[in-house]
């Protein structure tokens, strides 16, 4: 982990583009903004932000992940979430055209590359997914579509048919468990799903399905809820137990878990048709918008069951994953459900987009987020900006432009354009 120090000033045209920008965040808190006026404000935010992270970036290797004390954080290209600063930067392409973040984009995905042939870790999906996955789908680029190919096929390497799952987390020493799944594993599914796409070679799928059905069988509550970890006997497939790591206690509800399940099953509806999942990821909807200690903003605290609720941290993580699949939901549901989901992700947006959530000019180390939590019970990333709520808040708010306009969108590996 490399910190860099997080002094250099915006340049001029910077600071009042985000003057500007910023008191219209400060003016839309009080008075009602169009959604189209919102999301064009957020962009405008997010190019002066990103700008000054690249800025500071400069001729130094890494992804920027966080700030801490007051010092931009960044990871190498093994870190899970090394794809989401290219990712983003496809997004900024992607809401602008403009060819410095095509560039820009370029560069840092090439970086992520060391991903592909990594075969100690499940979040291949996301590290290929947001950079070489949104690049794909914007630009065509032949060699993205082999870089994620490769990805693909190493992640294939985690895969145990007695369990039915790919393994999330190689044993560590002194581990108990025998073969660690956590719910966020979902989310690689999509990286497989292309590739037997592009491939058309089944066995992706296959994999990815068997994922989907094992998560399914064993993962959730009656409520909608999900556990964070569920671990399997490898020679059998038997659940030896289920716990949590980063949520509050073994049987709460870790708000970005609930988050990543939502996002996954609504995903593997997209890919497969199979009922089931849109019925999963509509129960965990309702567990989630419908939950009694969810604020009035709609940000959830980092974990819906922590005893110090309300003045527990909020996870701005959680929100923006919650939104940008609540958008595709509402694409996949019926008329009534579909317009509850559409309005909470919005009023989420809006939340996110206000001055409580969305960082001044110049400030919060070039990220756009504030208050999201990385992993409370390690003490660490606890609310700070995340690169990966920053992904997810402009994924979202592209599907919403998408969705007010009546542009169907997905983003990232299932994008409608040259990668399907
Ligand atoms: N996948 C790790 C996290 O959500 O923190």
């Amino acid at each position: 982990m490399i910190a860099h120090p997080v002094r250099r000033p915006l340049r001029a045209d910077q600071v009042l583009a985000c003057t500007l920008a910023f008191a219209c965040a400060a003016a839309a808190a009080q008075v009602s903004e169009t959604v189209d006026a919102m999301i064009a404000r957020d962009i405008q935010v997010a190019e002066a932000q990103y700008g000054q992270l690249l800025d500071r970036l400069r001729g130094q290797p890494g992804f920027p992940r966080s700030v801490a004390k007051g010092e931009v954080v960044t990871v190498g290209p093994l870190d899970w979430t090394a794809g989401f600063f290219p990712g983003t930067l496809w997004y900024l392409y992607e809401a602008t055209g403009e060819a410095r973040w095509r560039s820009a984009a370029t560069r840092y995905t090439a970086d992520t590359a060391p991903a592909k042939f990594d075969k100690s870790q499940h979040d291949l999906g996301f590290m290929l997914g947001s950079g070489y996955g949104n690049g794909l789908r914007l630009t065509g680029d032949a060699s993205y579509r082999d870089a994620m190919l490769a990805g693909a096929t190493t992640l294939l390497t985690r895969f145990n048919p007695k369990v039915g799952s790919i393994q999330s987390w190689d044993l560590w020493p002194g581990s108990t468990w025998a073969y660690p799944v956590i719910i966020d594993n979902m989310m690689n599914l999509e990286l497989l799903m292309w590739a037997a796409r592009a491939s058309s070679e089944a066995r992706y799928r296959e994999v990815a399905i068997a994922h989907a059905d094992t998560t399914l069988k064993h993962h959730f509550r009656p409520d909608g809820s999900s556990y964070h970890l569920v671990d399997y006997d490898p020679q059998t497939g038997a659940v030896r137990g289920r716990v949590t790591v980063q949520g509050k206690a073994d049987g709460s509800a870790w708000a970005r878990g609930q988050a990543w399940g939502l996002y996954g099953f609504t995903m593997m509806y997209r890919e497969t048709g199979k009922d089931a999942y849109l019925r999963q990821a509509q129960k965990i909807a309702a567990f989630y918008m419908g939950h009694p200690r969810l604020p009035t903003d709609k940000v959830p605290y980092w974990d819906f069951d922590d005893p110090a609720i309300p003045s527990a941290p909020r996870d701005a993580a959680a929100a923006a994953i919650a939104s940008a699949a609540l958008l595709e939901l509402a694409g996949r549901s019926e008329p009534a459900l579909a317009r509850g989901y559409r309005d909470f992700a919005e009023q989420t947006l809006r939340s996110l987009s206000s001055p409580a959530y969305l960082a001044a000019p110049g400030t919060n180390g070039g990220f756009l987020l504030m208050h999201a939590t990385g992993h409370k019970p390690a003490g660490t990333e606890i609310d700070v900006p995340l690169n990966y709520a920053d992904y997810y808040f402009l994924e979202a708010l592209l599907r919403l432009r998408a969705a007010s306009s009546g542009a169907a969108r997905t983003g990232g590996t299932g994008g409608t354009g040259p990668s399907r």
